[in-house]
């Protein structure tokens, strides 16, 4: 078994500069977590770190959405919910894994924060950077973020 649960690369760029490094550290927070649950450490470690996931994953999808309002994203409320659905079985996950820390629920969480990083980022976010990156109001706002 190896340290990285993911290798970052140029497939899960979708072209917006701060979204793209948001991602990046989430993904490293991630293969932190699984560095964390393949080495048996401290369950306090974990529980740290799963709480630093939630959080960056909670005000990533805020900022997200908030570009996606701003801009009229036409499918804001369908990307909103894939959001609230991450988080939600993120949670679960948590919840699981702090009433039991066995590996099934360390194997559990790293699946799901797999169909994020997998399902989500390169489908769905990469759509959505491509429907915004064709709006003018879009371009204008990006050349004021970088
Ligand atoms: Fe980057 Fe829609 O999450």
């Amino acid at each position: 078994m190896t340290d990285t649960l993911f290798k970052w690369d140029d497939s899960f760029l979708i072209g917006i500069e701060e979204l793209d490094l948001e991602h990046k550290l989430l993904i490293d927070d991630i293969n932190r977590l699984h560095k964390e649950l393949t080495g048996h450490d401290e369950k306090s470690e974990i529980e740290e770190c799963l709480g630093d996931i939630y959080a960056r994953m909670q005000a990533h999808f805020a900022l997200e959405e908030h570009v996606m309002k701003e801009h009229g994203y036409k499918f804001f409320d369908e990307h909103k919910r894939e959001h609230e659905e991450l988080l939600g079985s993120f949670t679960e996950c948590m919840v699981q894994f702090l009433n039991d820390t066995g590996v099934s629920s360390g194997d559990h969480i790293e699946g799901c924060l797999k169909d994020w990083v997998i399902e989500h980022i390169v489908t769905s976010d990469k759509k959505m950077s491509l429907m915004l990156q064709e709006k003018e109001s879009f371009k204008t706002k990006l050349r004021k973020w970088i």
